[in-house]
This record gives structure tokens, sequence and C-alpha cells, in this order.
């Protein structure tokens, strides 16, 4: 793609112009923005760059690792890249909290806490990188949701760490434009095409307390359905899709037993904007398949279900 091509050129150029022998911060969080800005960077000013990406413990299954295999020291990028392995954190902050609000407001700030911590041990920096994209800026002033919400990661992070300026490199970009630049810089595809991903993490798709063993249950069932839905080849035409864990448990049988065990929800939208969504139309074969592994495979659970609600009056996520 000519287009990308020169617009990576031109931003790692101007990118070094305006940078010079500055230090760098960025916040990666494996999203495809924050990937696509690090990356930008790296090839822009090498070493002066430290990616710092946050576990905290609420990332899908196995999310933490992939990151670290194609952002680490192993991987093919020069990132400085540092993981704080925050997990026992953030849930002994989580425990007992079953609020929404509350829920979000205790990772957000913990987040900064973990990333102020970080950023102290590095020094003074002179520029920290955030993944802004075009629609992000116009979104939080329209995305009503976004206002009963509080989205935690925009607009949160710089007061809390010193340093002189903020770079956007991606500021003027469309979502599928950074996804070109993002293929354009070799990074892998999964990761380029990755469905979006809240920044408080399955701690707002687990309804009600968070307690690691939630997290499992839900991580697992999420991995199956994820599975399913790559084997149909439906992964790409639907816009967001994850399960969920409900607070409630039920009476079920499992051979001759009673069981009293948790309800996990699919959920599945199709969505322009992600300001307006419908439920989509995933084929009862695929879902009957969804349901049977995770009833036998996910330990807790003994029932799935279906979320049909458009947004509004549903929003996308469960908190
Ligand atoms: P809702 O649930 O508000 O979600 O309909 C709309 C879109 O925003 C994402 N979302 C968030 N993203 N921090 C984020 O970075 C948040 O706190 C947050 N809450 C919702 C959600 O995944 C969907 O794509």
């Amino acid at each position: 793609d000519w287009k990308m091509d020169s617009f990576v050129k031109d931003t790692i150029e101007s990118l070094r112009a305006k940078i010079g022998d500055g230090k760098v911060l960025c916040a990666l969080s494996g999203g495809v923005d924050s990937s696509v800005a690090a990356v930008l960077l790296s090839k822009a000013i090498g070493k002066q760059l430290t990616c710092v990406f946050v576990d905290h413990g609420l990332l899908r299954k196995n999310e933490g690792d992939e990151v670290e295999a194609v952002f680490g020291p192993d991987g093919p990028y020069d990132l400085n890249f540092i993981r704080v392995n925050a997990q026992d954190r953030f849930y002994s902050k989580l425990a007992g909290v079953t609020e929404p609000e509350a829920k979000r407001k205790i990772i957000g700030e913990e987040f900064i806490r973990v990333f102020e911590e970080e950023a102290k041990k590095i020094g003074a920096v002179d520029f920290l990188v955030q993944g802004t994209i075009y629609p992000d800026v116009i979104e939080s002033g329209l995305d009503k949701s976004a206002v009963i919400k509080s989205h935690h990661n925009v607009g949160g992070l710089p007061d809390y760490v010193d340093f002189k300026e903020i770079v956007e490199p991606l500021r003027l970009l469309f979502k599928d434009e950074v996804r070109k630049a993002g293929l354009e810089l070799g990074i892998p595809e999964y990761l380029v095409f990755r469905q979006p991903f809240p920044g408080p993490g399955l701690g707002i798709r687990i309804i009600g307390e968070v307690t690691a063993e939630k997290v499992k249950i839900v991580q697992d069932a999420d991995a199956i359905y994820r599975e399913e839905i790559a084997k149909a080849g439906l992964d790409r035409s639907l816009g967001q899709y994850f399960a969920a864990l409900t607070n409630m448990r039920s009476v079920g049988c499992m051979g001759d037993f009673r069981t009293y065990d948790y309800a996990v929800a699919l959920r599945a939208v199709n969505t322009t904007d992600f300001m307006t969504a419908d439920c989509s139309e995933i084929p009862f074969e695929v879902l009957q398949k969804v349901m049977n592994r995770i009833i036998n495979e996910v330990k807790g659970v003994n029932r799935v279900m279906y979320d049909l609600t458009s947004k509004p009056p549903g929003t996308i996520e469960f908190e």
C-alpha cells in the first residue's frame, strides 16, 4: 500500500525530528493502536523508547504471554519491553467490590499507580506516547455510554507521570488505516485484526465481585468461544464478541449429581461505530458447539446463554 508506506516513512522522519535524543515512554496494552504507535516509535528512535506493559490479571487467556512473545526481548522488535505482573495487586484491591463504577475506578487508578511506579524507575521522561486515533477524539464527546460509564483510559494517564510532551503518531488515522500501518510495519495479523478489548478488561465482563477463580472461568469460556468463532470463519465479520460471567448461579444436573454453578453469557454484536450495535446472527450449530464445550470443559459453569440485546438499550459490555 503506497499511501501507508509513505505515511510510515514520513511519520518516522517527523518523530525523529521532534524527539531528537529525548527519552520516550509508552504504555503498551497489546491492542492495535498502542502496538502500532510503539513500533513506529521504535523504528524512529530505537533505544530511547521504553514500553511498559501492565498485566492486571484481567486479560484474556494467554494474552499476557502472547503480547510478550511479540513485543518482548525474544520478539522481532526492540522496544525495551517491561512487563509488570500486577495480578495480585489488582485482585486484592477488587476483593469485595461489586459496584461497576467502583470497579472501573479501582482498576483505572491501580493501573495508573503501577505505571507511575515504573515511570519513576525509568527516570525523567521527555515524551509520553499515546495511541490516540482520530475517532477517539470525536467518540469521547458523542458516545453517551462513554459518559454513562467512565472510560478510564481516555485522558487519565498524563497527569500522573512527569514528562514534557505527548506524542500521538496515530492522531489523524481511522482504525482501518491504523491496521494498514500495522501490516506495513510487519505486526502479526492476529494482533492487527484483534477485536477491541476494554481497558478494565475482564473486570467489566464479570458481573459483581472479581476473584481469581471467576477470572479463570471467564477466560476459559471466552477462549473456547473465540476458537469456535474462528473455526467457523466468523471472526472477521463480527464487530465484537466475547463471553461474560453473569453473577447468577442456578441448579443443573451433571451425570447423577445436582450442580449449583454459574451461567456464562455469550455476546456478539455488529456495529459500525460502537455507539449503536445489533446482536449478530451466529449460526445455531456454532452456538450449540460452544455451549457443549463450555459445559464440558469449564468447571463451575452449568448454563450458557446468548445475549440478544442491541445497543441501545443495552451496552456492548456488561458493566
Ligand atoms: P459499551 O459497553 O460502552 O462499549 O457499549 C462500547 C465500546 O467501548 C469499549 N469499552 C471500553 N473501552 N475502556 C475502554 O478502553 C473502557 O472502560 C471501556 N468500556 C467499554 C467496549 O469494549 C466497546 O468496544
